[in-house]
């Protein structure tokens, strides 16, 4: 229908004065009725019919024809979106083992670690290379961003090594981007460089976000190592974003404790374009995961206000402030368990994000 409607040719004229009644002063819009009849001819569409001497033009029966057409196009425009997006990203995610230093007591990850047989289990070098040769597979023509995940993936600095490793031998052309969250208690010396040797290399986009739920840790480490750990990121330059998990413990200081955030560490993570992600404790919040409700009536009007204030993005799964994360596909999304092997998930549609920010400090376009 999109081309039907090209064809035809709106135009501005005035009637003349061979009809009573008609409005003869003002201009009119309108189409021509003969070029109509070419297209739709009135012997098979009742759009055109003659009337007396003259062809009359029924402009109702155009309104289904535009709907059509409006449709075809809004088709095409989302096809093109997908492609464009398509085009950036693809997320796989890794546990480099389900230990953990900590034991959060709302921690979702409780499950995996308890269950009977995974207790306690590192990846393994196999296991590494299969996720790396099944993402050569699926992700040539994708950069391949992966979420280096746990239990806590810093007590595993070994195959966190053999990770990179095996990224830097990869032959995919498109390349791979790094996303780690932890809760950033464990920060040794081989971290350290391990870390600064990923980031100077320039290879593979690295981004980190430390957990942290307050001041106190409320349900956390209550200990300060969190927060002094973020302060040796900050002074060691290793770009990071912060990840704020919301419970019922917290949700009466979080803004107080983003603003803490921002004050503190404000300066660095602008220069590396990080974010603050915000994570919701669902179930014991007693929100609909399914409904962005809660979201946008108590997190938006704080987080702009802090983005304003502090121009460091409050991601809160509904926000628009940076825009990364409605360019970001995570179509294709695998996840490489120890020993459950790669789980492959259904295309999702979300507004998770990762890799906001990449070693130089510029935003990933
Ligand atoms: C499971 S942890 C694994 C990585 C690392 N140990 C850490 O704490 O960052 C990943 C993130 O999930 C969040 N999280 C844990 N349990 C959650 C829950 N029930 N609801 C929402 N987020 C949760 C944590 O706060 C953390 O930011
Ligand atoms: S530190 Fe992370 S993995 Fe460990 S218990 Fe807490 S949320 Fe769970």
């Amino acid at each position: 229908m999109k081309n039907i409607i090209k064809k035809l040719k709106p135009c501005v004229y005035k009637y003349n004065k061979i009809k009573p009644n008609l409005e003869t002063e003002r201009k009119t819009f309108g189409l021509i009725a003969q070029e109509l009849d070419e297209i739709f001819p009135k012997e098979d569409f009742s759009i055109v019919s003659q009337f007396g001497d003259y062809l009359k033009v029924d402009y109702i029966q155009l309104v289904p024809i535009i709907i059509k057409a409006l449709q075809e196009v809004i088709d095409e425009v989302e096809e093109l979106k997908m492609e464009k997006v398509d085009q950036k990203q693809r997320v796989n995610v890794i546990y480099l083992t389900t230990r953990c230093n900590l034991d959060c007591d709302y921690c979702y990850e409780k499950v995996n670690r308890d269950a009977d047989g995974f207790k306690h289990k590192d990846i393994t070098k196999e296991e590494i290379d299969n996720f790396i040769m099944d993402i050569e597979q699926r992700e040539q023509n994708f950069v391949s961003t992966i979420c280096v995940m746990g239990g806590e993936p810093f007590l595993q600095h070994e195959m966190f090594d053999y990770l990179v490793e095996r990224i830097d031998q990869s032959k995919k052309s498109s390349g791979y981007a790094l996303n780690m969250i932890t809760n950033g208690t464990i920060l040794t010396d081989e971290w350290i460089e391990t870390l600064t040797r990923v980031i100077n290399d320039k290879k593979i986009s690295l981004s980190i976000h430390i957990s942290y739920d307050g001041i106190g840790q409320h349900r956390r480490d209550k200990t300060t190592r969190t927060i002094d750990n973020i302060q040796r990121f900050n002074d060691l330059n290793i770009p990071f974003g912060i990840s704020y998990t919301l419970t019922k413990d917290n949700k009466d200081y979080w803004v107080k404790d983003i603003i803490y955030l921002c004050e503190k560490f404000g300066h660095s993570m602008r220069q590396s374009n990080s974010t603050i992600r915000m994570n919701f404790a669902f179930t014991e919040l007693g929100i609909d995961p399914f409904s962005n409700q809660f979201q946008k009536e108590n997190i938006e009007p704080y987080a702009q206000y802090i983005y304003q204030k502090y121009s460091i993005p409050i991601c809160s799964l509904v926000c628009q402030m940076c825009g990364k994360c409605e360019k970001s596909s995570f179509n294709g999304r695998s996840y490489m368990i120890p020993q459950r092997g790669s789980i492959k998930v259904e295309p999702m549609s979300t507004h998770e994000q990762f890799n906001h920010f990449n070693e130089s400090g510029e935003k990933n376009e």
